[in-house]
């Protein structure tokens, strides 16, 4: 079946208020199907608030928000989810004393366990499903360079791994688009080409569209395909990453935080 036309996800003037404090105020954007695109801006800019719009997390005081064509501003992040959205979050939620492969097979899609009626009636196909969710779990983890790691418990990984370990469970759910937080932040230089390297190979091999917050700007420009630069809960510039970092009002806006 050929997917609808369309965008992956759209934005629809988006707010959201804090008591006084305007966090979101009218975001407006879309992100084609099978693109990378960066959002980036100084701290405190909406961002990872707009990821909560997006994903469901927090519910919008206005505007709308459309996953592949449909309008899904009134649903929950776990319905959302299983219309094709995952994301991480600004501070890694692995599970510290689960193994690296426990948290990558908890996150996978109708774990049987789940319904324990099913495993009562039903234990060898429950088996067989943790089987094949055990399976495409070391996969992943071949995937994103941590199958050495996979009996390790999921504290003893470095900030960087961790980031790895996140990609991988956002893959494991199947979902066709990912939104990534700060998926640079706390990784070791050493790190940080692997990771950017691996969310690249994860677009092209795995055919996913993703959005993605960080400051380095470096990671930023080698991944995306296109940046929208937020400032003030709004994007105030849109387009390939050279074209933003010359727009004078996006310096304002980071020299603005700094002033
Ligand atoms: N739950 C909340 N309660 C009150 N204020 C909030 C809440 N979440 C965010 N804010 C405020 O909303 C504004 C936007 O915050 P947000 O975390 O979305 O920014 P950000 O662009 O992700 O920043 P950073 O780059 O530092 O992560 C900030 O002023 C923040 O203090
Ligand atoms: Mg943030």
């Amino acid at each position: 079946m050929t997917p609808a036309p369309g965008p992956a996800l759209e934005a629809r003037g988006l707010g959201k208020r804090f008591g006084g404090v305007v966090a979101v105020d009218g975001a407006s954007l879309s992100v084609g199907r099978g693109e990378i695109l960066g959002l980036i801006g100084p701290n405190g800019a909406g961002k990872s608030t707009l990821f909560d719009l997006l994903s469901g997390v927090q519910r919008a005081d206005r505007g709308q928000v459309l996953l592949f064509g449909e309008d899904v501003t009134a649903l929950p992040a776990h319905a959302r989810a299983r219309r094709g959205l995952t994301r991480t979050f600004q501070l890694a939620r692995e599970l510290d004393r689960l193994t690296v492969i426990e948290n990558l097979v908890l996150a996978a899609p109708d774990q049987p366990g789940e319904a324990l009626w099913r495993a009562l009636v039903r234990p060898a196909a429950v088996a067989r499903a943790e089987r094949a969710a055990i399976a495409r779990a070391g996969e992943l983890l071949e995937t994103v360079g941590l199958a050495d790691k996979r009996h390790e418990p999921a504290r003893a990984l470095s900030g960087g791994q961790k980031k790895l370990l996140e990609l991988a469970r956002c893959l494991i759910t199947g979902a066709p688009l990912i939104l990534l937080d700060e998926v640079g932040a706390g990784v070791a230089p050493a790190l940080l080409d692997h990771l950017t390297d691996t969310i690249a190979r994860i677009r092209r091999e795995h055919d996913r569209t993703l959005m993605v917050i960080e400051h380095n700007m470096g990671l930023i420009g080698r991944l995306c395909d296109r940046v929208v630069v937020m400032a003030g809960g709004k994007p105030i510039a849109d387009g390939d990453f050279d074209a933003v970092c010359a727009d004078p009002r996006v310096v304002e806006s980071y020299l603005g935080l700094a002033a």
